[in-house]
């Protein structure tokens, strides 16, 4: 497959959040939407659902739910009961509705910092208090402060993972998935695990859920969909599931009224992706796997200060960026000088821990190779 005939005048012309909120001219490469056509069957998927104009209110969504269960069958995660999955309007609804309902106001709330900004701001939104672990950089990865963790979570009922990592495209191996499912039942802990990178990894092991450990299968709710692997977020549809359906009806009723039901297209879209857009998906993986490497390389040859991690997951690449004099304002350095569009380091934490991150950005590569090369080597020009 090739996604390179899609130039930035395609992309604009597709009037994307992405590529219209700069001015022409800056390649974006900040929000996590990819520059690449919706899967065919799909398309053809959601075409054929229109030329039949009528029902479009949703019925029980069983055909989708009978795929998830499948699908989280290879996640290790064996029976999901159909009363354990709720449908929802997108991911970040699930985040918000999951802290509200097991967290009381004032209290801490746990996560790893950096880290997908919703998360610390469904937790300071609704009042609770964030605790952010910062995750540490060691030579070759990101990793888990265990120390840090284990107290931060002696005070608190709720630990909030991002696995993958968004931003750090870390994929929690087994042995961390171990000590985090210990720590979560030595203290107790809910876990609000956000599972939405889980297929576009590139570490070609099998993915291994949160939930995959019964012991923590009752305390555990996922939130998932297809908008990352699939590039369908503006159709909008998310799922929470857990195999305690208590839990998912807990959190449901705090929200009572206000979540909506995913619309028809929706739910077409999402089927259609589970049923047929696996070929599609491979390649579309192996297509970014290659931008990762052209990004890995480039860095090593050309802008050796930077520090990066090769991501695992995710199409998000996080650049620490410090060591550069243009650090302090490195956002505006590069959307003025290289007219590049990125996420600015501090998105990814609470104010507390803003200045951690000055210096770092988010890179998002999912776009066709040659706009990825010249972001590259606009960026190199302007940071000499
Ligand atoms: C980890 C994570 N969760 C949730 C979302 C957003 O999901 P949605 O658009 O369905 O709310 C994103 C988007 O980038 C994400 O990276």
């Amino acid at each position: 497959m090739t996604y390179e005939s899609l130039g930035p005048a395609d992309l604009r012309h597709a009037e994307s959040l992405k590529w219209t909120l700069y001015p022409e001219g800056v390649i974006p490469m900040w929000i996590a939407d990819m520059d690449f056509p919706v899967a065919p069957p799909i398309l053809a998927a959601l075409h054929e659902r229109l030329e039949r104009p009528i029902g479009y209110y949703p019925s029980q969504a069983e055909e989708l739910t009978g795929l998830l269960q499948a699908k989280f069958r290879t996640q290790g995660l064996g029976d999901v009961p159909a009363e354990g999955i709720a449908y929802l309007p997108g991911v970040v609804p699930g985040l918000y509705a999951a802290v509200n309902a097991l967290s009381a106001a004032g209290e801490a709330v746990v996560t790893m910092t950096p880290v997908y900004h919703p998360f610390h701001l469904a937790i300071t939104d609704l009042g609770r208090k964030v605790v952010g672990v910062p995750l540490l950089d060691t030579p070759t990865r990101w990793e888990i402060d265990w120390d840090a963790l284990d107290a931060a979570c002696a005070g608190s009922k709720v630990l909030m993972l991002c696995h993958p990592h968004n931003p750090t495209g870390r994929v929690w191996d087994a042995e961390e998935l171990g000590k985090l499912r210990e720590l979560a039942l030595k203290h107790d802990l809910y876990v609000i695990s956000d599972e939405l990178h889980a297929d576009l990894r590139y570490t070609g092991q099998p993915f291994e859920a949160f939930a995959a450990d019964p012991r923590v299968r009752e305390r555990t709710v996922t939130v998932t969909g297809p908008c990352k692997a699939f590039n369908t977020a503006g159709l909008g549809i998310g799922a929470m599931f857990s195999h305690n359906s208590e839990l998912v009806k807990k959190i449901k009723t705090t929200t009572a009224g206000l979540m909506g039901h995913p619309s028809m297209l929706s739910l077409t879209m999402w089927q259609a992706a589970l049923r047929d857009g696996g070929p599609w998906l491979a390649e579309t993986v192996d297509y970014l796997r290659g931008n990762r490497d052209l990004i890995t390389q480039f860095l090593h040859e050309r802008l050796p200060a930077v520090k990066f991690h090769p991501v695992e997951a995710t199409y998000l690449a996080w650049l620490d960026m410090r060591a550069y004099p243009q650090a302090g304002d490195i956002q505006n350095f590069l959307l003025d000088e290289a007219k590049v569009a990125i996420h600015n380091g501090p998105v990814f934490a609470h104010e507390e821990q803003k200045p951690l991150y000055q210096g770092f950005i988010r890179l998002n590569f999912a776009t066709p190779r040659p706009i990825l090369e010249d972001a590259l080597e606009r960026m190199a020009a302007a940071l000499g």
